[in-house]
C-alpha cells in the first residue's frame, strides 16, 4: 500500500534535515571531482546527501526503489511501483563556486505517476512543494495558477548553453530567433530550481536538451501543479528513465516553441 501521505511527510523532513547539514557546513573545503567532463563536478556532500536518503528510504520503505545520480540507487528503467527519483545537489557548479542558488531535489512516483515533488533552495531555506491534485506551494504560501494567456514576446525564456556545445542538436539561426522574439533570457545552473521559478511564475518557458530524470522530475510535479506543460522537444511526452531533451511552458507558447524554433538536426 502506497501511503502518500506518511511518505510526503517523512521526504519533506529529510530534505529539511539534509538541507540544514549542507547550509551549517556550506564554507568547509570540498572534495571535488569530475565526472563525465571537466566541468561535471561531484563533491563528497553530494555522494553523502544521496547516502543519507538512501539509507533513510531503505530502511523505511524497503520495497521502494531509488533512482538517483550519484550511485547509492537501483537500475531502474520504468516507473512500476514506487521509485524516488533524487538529485541530492542540483546544480553542483552553483555549490561549489558560489555557494548559493543550487538545490535538493526529490520525487516520489507511484505506478508511473508523479505524485510528490520537492524541490528545497537550501541557502535561501525555500521549499517548493506539491502533492499531485493539491497545488504547489513555495514554504506556507500556496502558487497561482499560471494566467489564462501568454505570448512568446512578453515571456521570459531559460535555457542553457547545451545547444552550442559542438554535439548540440538545434539549429543555431532558429534559436537566436526564439532568443530575440522572447522579452528576455535567464540561466539560474539548477534544474530544478528553474522548475521551481517557473512554478512560481516569475520564469515562463525552459529549454534544456541534456536534462536527466533527477534534474526534473520534481520540478515537473510543481509545474503540472499549476498549469504548466512539459514535453520533450520532439513533442512527445517526458518519460522520465531517460536523459532527455525539454521545452517547458505555459501552455500557450511550448506548442509554439516545438513547432517554430526547435528544429531538432
Ligand atoms: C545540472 C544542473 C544544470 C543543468 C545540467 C544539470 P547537476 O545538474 O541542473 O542547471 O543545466 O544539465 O546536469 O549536475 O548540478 O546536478
Ligand atoms: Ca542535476
Ligand atoms: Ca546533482
Amino acid at each position: 500500500m502506497f501511503d502518500r501521505n506518511e511518505v510526503y511527510q517523512l521526504a519533506r523532513q529529510w530534505v529539511v534535515e539534509a538541507g540544514e547539514r549542507i547550509r551549517s557546513s556550506i564554507d568547509n573545503p570540498r572534495e571535488i571531482e569530475t565526472k563525465s567532463n571537466p566541468n561535471d563536478l561531484v563533491t563528497e556532500m553530494d555522494k553523502k546527501v544521496e547516502e543519507f536518503f538512501a539509507s533513510k528510504i531503505r530502511s523505511c520503505f524497503p520495497g521502494h526503489r531509488i533512482l538517483s545520480e550519484e550511485g547509492f540507487g537501483d537500475q531502474v528503467s520504468e516507473l512500476t511501483g514506487t521509485v524516488w527519483i533524487i538529485d541530492p545537489i542540483d546544480g553542483t557548479m552553483n555549490f561549489v563556486h558560489q555557494k548559493r542558488t543550487f538545490s535538493i531535489s526529490l520525487a516520489i512516483y507511484h505506478e508511473g505517476i508523479g505524485e510528490i515533488g520537492l524541490v528545497y533552495d537550501v541557502m535561501a531555506d525555500q521549499l517548493y512543494h506539491a502533492q499531485r491534485g493539491k497545488g504547489a506551494y513555495k514554504n506556507d504560501q500556496k502558487l497561482d495558477r499560471l494566467p489564462k494567456e501568454k505570448s512568446l514576446n512578453q515571456s521570459i525564456l531559460m535555457l542553457n548553453t547545451w545547444w552550442c556545445t559542438p554535439n548540440h542538436i538545434v539549429d543555431d539561426e532558429k534559436v537566436r530567433e526564439l532568443v530575440q522574439t522572447v522579452r528576455g533570457t535567464r540561466t539560474y545552473g539548477s534544474a530544478a530550481l528553474e522548475f521551481a521559478y517557473l512554478a512560481e511564475g516569475i520564469v515562463d518557458c525552459y529549454i534544456s536538451f541534456q536534462l536527466h530524470p533527477w534534474d526534473m522530475a520534481a520540478g515537473v510535479i510543481l509545474y503540472h501543479e499549476v498549469g504548466g506543460l512539459t514535453l520533450q522537444a520532439n513533442g512527445q511526452p517526458l518519460t522520465m528513465v531517460k536523459q532527455e531533451p525539454l521545452v517547458a511552458g505555459h501552455p500557450m507558447i511550448v506548442e509554439e516553441i516545438i513547432d517554430r524554433y526547435i528544429r531538432l538536426k
